[in-house]
């Protein structure tokens, strides 16, 4: 994992009010729950007197009680009360377990990743379109067998559509993939698809003879794991695709719209968008579970093409990061 980066790590909905609940993200068992304001804190579930897990434990005024021995943690990881020493105890400092900085903006939950010494620098970038009053959703995840990595580089891979989902998006034979034409900077990019079927043409356009990028459909990526498809201006799927360790990622995709809002059509159209977005990952996670190896680097035994570019261009945009801060976990 790249270090000093914020990572999408839940849907906000998952942590309830009153309850943990436990995940494994970034290969650490953590537990989550929401302080009395509602903000959704992040601690190491592993309690710090005996080693149980804090996801049976309950809360209460917005702090955590270990459900073994009943200490209680507030929401910096802190041990304010051990019972078996009195309410009236001071607890020493050396009674914790870490706590992670959280976000929570746009029902996506995001978690910092980095040096416990150094606050962060920034705040977590996300695709602002979408975070439109007008906008609603409709999301669901799934758990694939992957290195994070190769569940972005599929949904960055233009080249298989009319393979992988012939029978959904990827219709009409158009193998031919013109471009395509990235746009990025060190964490971002924009990428536009041009296809087209194939007229027995020596090769197909390069990037610069691409033209009318306008009217092409564009895609996003935001390092680490933010992804997202611009159907048009109100239509978009979003996709964040979550570590769980070096060889699990969460995919949770989302179906934004904002072209219908009356409540019980809007919700409806979401339901069948969703659907449809379920058939199509159900198509790549057929295939992506397959690849060897279950990770992507920059350098590796793979023979690629000019459709592969934008996997090319996220993997130099990792590489440069893990370079930067040796920071490769
Ligand atoms: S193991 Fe948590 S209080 Fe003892
Ligand atoms: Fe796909």
């Amino acid at each position: 994992m790249i270090q000093n980066e914020w990572y999408a790590v839940l849907s906000a909905h998952e942590v309830p009010d009153g309850r943990p609940i436990t995940v494994k993200r970034l290969g650490v068992k953590l537990v989550a729950f929401r302080n009395k304001e509602g903000k959704i804190c992040i601690l190491e579930d592993r309690c710090c007197h005996r080693g149980a897990s804090l996801g049976l434990g309950e809360v209460h005024e917005g702090c955590l009680a270990c459900p073994f021995h009943g200490f209680v943690y507030d929401e910096n990881g802190k041990v304010i009360k051990i019972p078996a020493n009195g309410s009236n105890f001071k607890v020493p400092d050396v009674y914790k377990v870490k706590s992670y900085r959280t976000r929570e903006i746009g029902g996506m939950v995001y978690l910092w990743w980095g040096s416990d010494f150094f606050e962060p620098d920034c705040e977590p970038v996300v695709f602002k379109d979408l975070l439109g009053a007008d906008y609603s959703y409709s999301e669901f995840k799934d758990q694939w067998s992957v290195h994070y990595t190769r569940a972005i580089e599929n949904q960055l891979d233009v080249v298989h559509l009319p393979f992988v989902h012939r029978t959904t998006i990827g219709r009409g034979q158009k193998t031919v993939i013109h471009g395509p034409v990235v746009e990025s900077t060190d964490d971002y990019m924009k990428f536009y698809v041009k296809a087209d079927v194939d007229n027995g043409q020596n090769s197909p356009l390069k990037p610069s003879e691409v033209k009318d990028l306008g009217n092409l459909n564009a895609l996003e990526f935001q390092l680490p794991n933010l992804w997202h498809n611009i159907i048009s201006n109100k239509l978009s799927i979003f996709a964040a695709f979550v570590p769980v360790d070096e060889e699990n990622t969460v995919v949770y995709i989302r179906y934004y719209q904002r072209f219908i809002k009356v409540p019980v059509l809007k919700q409806l159209v979401n339901k069948l968008g969703i659907w449809l977005s379920i058939i199509i990952l159900r198509q790549d996670k057929r295939v992506v579970l397959t690849q060897e190896p279950k990770y992507s680097e920059y350098r590796m035994h793979e023979r690629l093409i000019q459709g592969d570019l934008p996997i090319v261009e996220f993997r130099k945009m990792r590489a440069k990061k893990i370079n930067e801060d040796d920071n490769i976990l």
